[in-house]
């Protein structure tokens, strides 16, 4: 059988991007209404807002209250790069990559810092590196889950509580969505356009009083620009986690952070969030245990990912394929249900195994997820029709 009948429906909303994210439900443009525009972030208006966006994340994510939340430049990257460039370089560090993104920290720590005491920990994607081979007495900087390679770190566990370095942790495709061992993170980070569906261009750094006592009793080596520096004559800059951000922000951007961490005490904080993108993964896995085309591309349970759920074709003929008819295959997958109108921007990361990747952080419904699964049957027979001939 070549063409399989069109699924009865669609999902109400087709958008499974893994950043910027679906918006949450029944938003529309109205949440943004009340937005001070045309006043300064810096007037008593606009610096309340910001402020807001602060007590609201440290409410809803449980987070100590002797750590500091900064609203910083440049999404995700600029939070991850701030700490990197404030903090490295006191002692060794150990880096854990086990897809683009950490790789990223890799390149900025050994080929930008140029730092001498480096080891790194790779694994391939779908995977993560051993963990107990990392040792908490030196720095550690690590993505809490692998955006591109759908694993994330189960628990914090193989942090030790009385560690002399630093755990740097990217979390931005896990905050809102992963329960966080706020005790075992000196540093973490995200951006508003994951798992709570906000708007790209502001990063948010949280920093334990360790991190902060290291950013107040070593200077690196090298010159921080301005958009990086978090002290000041040797001492914290205290505003920057008051709501006095370095640069302008966008108060629209602001404004829907405040909404989207509304909806998230409505829903039922934390604990809802995590249910709803656990409930993603299920219904995603669910159907992969009895597909005979698709498996999670993590094959290890305790690590599969439920924001950033990564897909490979496990079908026969395809591994056959050459490695340009594989990502044309798996292409062909992500147009056709993008034309039909029924998942967008579903493709694997360019530099993943060709493949699929559905986000199911909690601003998507599972009852979209469950409208979605049907349709990938129906383009992989399509699929499997254009393609198979060309390996019998
Ligand atoms: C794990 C991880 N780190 C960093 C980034 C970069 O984030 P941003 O675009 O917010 O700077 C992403 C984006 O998807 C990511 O998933």
């Amino acid at each position: 059988m070549t063409e399989l009948p069109r699924p009865a429906s669609k999902p109400a909303n087709p958008n499974f991007s893994s950043g910027p994210c679906a918006k949450r439900p029944g938003w529309t443009v109205q949440a943004l209404a009340g937005t001070p525009v045309g006043r300064s972030h810096r007037a008593k208006i606009g610096k309340a807002r910001l402020e807001e966006v602060i007590t609201r994340t440290r409410a809803v994510l449980g987070i100590p209250d002797d750590y500091r939340i900064g609203i910083v430049p440049a999404s995700d990257t600029g939070a991850v790069e701030m700490a990197l460039w404030s903090l490295l370089g006191e002692r060794g560090v150990d880096m854990m990559a086990w897809e683009s993104f950490g790789e990223g920290w890799v390149t900025d720590v050994t080929k930008q810092l140029k730092l001498a005491d480096v080891r790194v920990f790779r694994a391939p994607y779908g995977e993560l590196p051993d963990l107990a081979q990392v040792d908490c007495d030196r720095d550690v900087v690590f993505t809490w889950n692998g955006t591109t390679g759908g694993a994330r770190i189960p628990n914090g566990d193989w942090i030790k509580p009385d560690r002399k370095g630093l755990t740097i942790c990217d979390a931005t495709s896990a905050v809102f969505a992963m329960a966080m061992p706020w005790d075992k993170l000196d540093v973490v980070t995200w951006s508003w356009q994951k798992v709570l569906g906000g708007e790209g261009g502001h990063g948010m750094l949280v920093l334990s009083p360790r991190a902060v006592e290291r950013l107040t009793t070593y200077k690196p080596a090298w010159p921080l620009p301005k958009i990086f520096r978090l002290t000041s004559g040797g001492k914290l800059a205290e505003g920057i986690f008051k709501g006095e951000t370095i640069n302008t922000p966008s108060m629209i951007a602001v404004e829907d952070q405040i909404d989207a961490l509304k909806w998230a005490e409505q829903v039922g904080g934390l604990k809802a969030l995590i249910a709803r993108s656990e409930a993603n993964l299920a219904a995603v896995q669910a159907w992969l245990d009895q597909s005979d085309w698709a498996e999670n591309l993590a094959k290890d349970a305790k690590v599969r990912s439920c924001t950033s759920i990564c897909l490979a074709i496990k079908a026969p003929f395809f591994a056959k394929l050459s490695d340009d008819d594989k990502a044309a295959a798996a292409k062909k997958i992500v147009s056709l249900l993008d034309k039909e109108g029924v998942a967008y921007d579903i493709g694997a990361y360019r530099d993943a195994p060709p493949g699929l990747r559905i986000w199911g952080g909690a601003t998507v419904e599972t009852a979209d997820i469950q409208a979605l699964l049907p349709w990938l049957d129906w383009a992989f027979a399509q699929v499997k029709a254009e393609f198979e001939p060309k390996v019998q």
